[in-house]
C-alpha cells in the first residue's frame, strides 16, 4: 500500500511503502534514495555535536555506548567527561577500585553498567593488551555488551557497516514504514536497517538516524509503543531500582554497614531490603563478611 507520509522540520511529504506488518523485505533503490536523503537532509540541519561524536577512541566510545543504553542524553553529558578525564584509558579503568568506579558513575543509575565496564577493563587489559577487539563474538563475549552495543562500537569506533538499533533508530523506522503497524518487532525492522544503510559512512549515518529520531520523539506521539519490544516498568520495580540506587549510595559514603543500619537507611519493609542487599552481594557489588557489608574490593 502506498501512502503520502509527512516529513519532519524541513515540512516536506514523501510517498513510502507502508508496512502493514510482516512485508516488504525489500525497498526500491527509489525508496532507499528518498528516506537517505530525507534523513541527511535533517543531519544538515540539525546535527547534534556530542563529545563521544569526537573520537575514534575505541574505549570512549565504549564508555559513552554504556552509558546511553539506560539513560538520556542531557544525562550523559554530565557525566561522560568527568568519567574519562578520572579513567582516561582502558588500563587506568582496569587498575581503579570498584568504589572509584562507582563513585564516578553516580548519577547515571543502573548501576550494574559501571561494574561491568570495571569487569571489561580487567579483561581488554589482560586478555587484549588493552585494545578494544572488533568483532562481534569477540565484543559480545565482554561484560555489558550485547549485539546493539557491539553495533554501536563497531560502526562508532571502526568505522564498520554493522547492525545497530536503538530507540531513536527504532522509532525512525516504525514512524517511516510501520505507519499503522502494532507490535512491530526488530526482525521486521532488521532488513531496512540493512538495506539503508550508508555503507560508506555508518558512523555518520547512525548519528544522522539517531538525531531524527530524536526530532522525533519532540514532534509525534511515540511511535515505539507499537513496537514489539516497548516496555514500561512496573512501580515496584521502580521503586526497587530506588531503593538499590539509594543503598548503594549510602554504602559508598563509609567503609562499612551492619546489617541494622543498612535497615535503618530506608523506610521500607526489611524482607524487601534484606532481598535488595542479597542481590547486591550475589551481583558482585557488596561483600559481607561477619555480618558486616562494605562495597566488594575486586570485580
Ligand atoms: N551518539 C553516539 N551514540 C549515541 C547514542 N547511543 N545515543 C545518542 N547519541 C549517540
Amino acid at each position: 500500500m502506498k501512502i503520502r507520509l509527512s516529513g519532519l522540520s524541513n515540512g516536506s511529504s514523501r510517498c513510502y511503502d507502508v508496512m502493514v506488518n510482516a512485508r516488504v523485505e525489500r525497498l526500491s533503490l527509489h525508496e532507499i534514495d528518498d528516506f537517505r536523503e530525507m534523513v541527511w537532509g535533517c543531519h544538515r540541519k540539525q546535527r547534534r555535536d556530542l563529545p563521544w561524536r569526537n573520537t575514534f577512541d575505541p574505549y570512549r566510545i565504549l564508555v559513552s555506548e554504556l552509558m546511553l543504553q539506560q539513560t538520556q542524553v542531557e544525562r550523559v553529558m554530565d557525566k561522560y567527561g568527568p568519567f574519562v578525564d578520572r579513567f582516561p584509558t582502558v588500563e587506568a579503568l582496569a587498575q581503579a577500585s570498584l568504589e572509584d568506579v562507582l563513585g564516578a558513575w553516580q548519577g547515571l543509575g543502573y548501576n550494574r553498567r559501571a561494574l561491568s565496564l570495571a569487569r571489561l577493563a580487567r579483561i581488554v587489559t589482560d586478555r587484549y593488551c588493552g585494545r578494544l577487539p572488533e568483532e562481534v563474538e569477540d565484543l559480545t563475549g565482554l561484560p555489558g555488551i550485547g549485539k546493539a552495543t557491539a553495533g554501536a562500537i563497531r560502526a562508532f569506533a571502526f568505522q564498520k557497516p554493522s547492525l545497530f538499533i536503538e530507540t531513536n533508530i527504532r522509532r525512525v523506522f516504525i514512524h517511516h514504514f510501520f505507519s499503522a503497524g502494532e507490535d512491530v518487532h526488530d526482525r521486521e525492522i532488521v532488513p531496512l536497517v540493512e538495506q539503508t544503510l550508508d555503507l560508506s559512512n555508518p558512523r555518520e549515518w547512525y548519528y544522522a538516524l539517531m538525531d531524527y529520531g530524536s526530532i522525533l520523539k519532540k514532534e509525534i506521539i511515540n511511535p515505539n509503543r507499537r513496537s514489539a519490544h516497548y516496555t514500561r516498568q512496573s512501580p515496584f520495580e521502580k521503586s526497587d531500582r530506588r531503593i538499590r540506587g539509594l543503598l548503594l549510595r549510602a554504602l559508598l559514603s563509609k567503609p562499612s554497614f551492619t546489617a541494622d543500619e543498612i535497615c535503618s537507611l530506608v523506610d521500607e519493609d526489611v524482607l524487601r531490603v534484606a532481598r535488595i542487599v542479597d542481590a547486591l552481594v550475589r551481583e558482585g557489588f557488596v561483600k559481607e563478611s561477619g555480618g558486616v557489608y562494605a562495597i566488594a574490593r575486586t570485580v
